[in-house]
């Protein structure tokens, strides 16, 4: 029932305090790209969380090794170690229960998105042969963008190495659900720890489809607010990328996004039956292979995607979810095409 949702994304909180009573730090982590952008705060973040007792942090860059560090001076509980270069990466990977890939590069100005792509492909392939072969059974959180694609080339190499659970391969859209919660609560004058809005479709422009209609707690919106909204959520890269005036893109709020997307992950491996969060994940609630939608996350990873939100939807949402299927079907058919291609 629709109702419950947003009670269980009240007991979801981050870091609540009710969780922070007993903290049982057994999980290990790797973050692959540790060292970027987004890498650098996101292993701030998970160093302070009370359920990781490994954290192990990758790069191609050799800084990794003095974040892992500077880190390591934090007294919280877990252990965190550096590796850097493709000699080290097997073993950043050994017995983890999360990978998390952040590695690649970001869009610059002048590059098209074919570039982008072609990039990180790459780059991407390369790190998720690597989890096949040393922690198949971790769960997988792609950020590299985009992620439209790369969630296919993940389950596709996976597939090719014989090691595919799709309950386990999740594309990071949670900075999308962080800031329409954000101007949600901004617009409607909400206090923002209660606002829950699912975002659905893919990650990427158009893609991105916010479901204000099941705004929690229930507000009414115009339709100027509605493509306001929603054009904002589905540019609010661009909005950072020009005020960071070219020193770099989204990499707090995401972090901060991949943070609280982890702890739900660990509460769920951890035993939380009551663990809801939007990803792209392999799925069957449209006619796409692959979709994001609300999932319940459990001790297998995606223990059930959730349709009933995509029902009853207005006709502004119905319209905007026609016209990205074209757009996300052409991304993910590109991923799974680069793959097979090399095979
Ligand atoms: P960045 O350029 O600051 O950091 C990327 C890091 O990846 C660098 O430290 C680099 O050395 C490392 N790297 C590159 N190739 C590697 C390889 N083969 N193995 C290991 N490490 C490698 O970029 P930033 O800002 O941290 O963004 C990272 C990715 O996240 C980009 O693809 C970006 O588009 C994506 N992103 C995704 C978002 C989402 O909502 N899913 C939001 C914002 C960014």
């Amino acid at each position: 029932p629709r109702h419950s949702f947003a009670q269980r994304a009240q007991k979801q909180k981050v870091w609540s305090p009710q969780y922070r009573v007993q903290p049982q730090a057994s999980f290990k982590v790797a973050i692959l790209g540790a060292a970027g952008g987004i890498g650098q705060p996101l292993s701030l973040l998970i160093k302070m969380s009370p359920l990781v007792s490994t954290l192990y942090l990758y790069d191609i860059a050799a800084h990794v090794k003095g974040v892992a560090a500077d880190l390591s001076h934090c007294n919280t509980p877990s252990q965190v170690l550096g590796f850097t270069g493709t000699s080290q990466l097997a073993n950043s990977l050994k017995r983890v229960d999360v990978v998390v890939i952040t590695a690649g590069v970001t869009a610059k100005p002048g590059m098209t998105r074919a570039d982008l792509f072609s990039i990180n492909a790459i780059i991407v392939k390369t790190l998720v042969e690597a989890v096949a072969d040393n922690c198949p059974g971790a769960l997988i959180h792609m950020i590299s963008n985009p992620v439209n694609s790369t969630v296919p080339i993940a389950a596709e190499v996976m597939k090719q190495k014989g090691v595919y659970d799709p309950k386990k391969l999740f594309g990071i859209t949670t900075l999308d659900v962080v800031l329409v919660n954000t101007f949600v609560a901004q617009k409607k004058n909400l206090k923002v720890v209660d606002v829950d809005v699912p975002v659905v479709g893919g990650h990427d422009g158009i893609t991105i489809l916010p479901l204000l209609s099941k705004t929690r707690p229930s507000v009414s919106f115009t339709d100027e607010e509605v493509l306001e909204l929603t054009v904002r959520i589905q540019n609010a890269g661009l909005e950072v990328v020009e005020a960071k005036a070219g020193a770099g893109s989204a990499t707090l709020s995401m972090a901060y996004a991949e943070a609280r997307f982890l702890e739900s992950s660990l509460r769920a491996l951890d035993g939380d039956e009551s663990v809801y969060e939007c990803s792209f994940v392999q799925s069957d609630v449209t006619d796409l292979p692959f979709f994001a939608s609300r999932v319940k996350l459990g001790k297998k990873g995606v223990e059930a995607v959730i349709s009933s939100e995509l029902q009853g939807l207005t006709e502004f949402e119905q319209k905007a979810l026609l016209a990205l299927k074209p757009e996300l079907k052409a991304s993910i058919e590109k991923g799974v095409t680069f793959v097979q291609k090399q095979a």
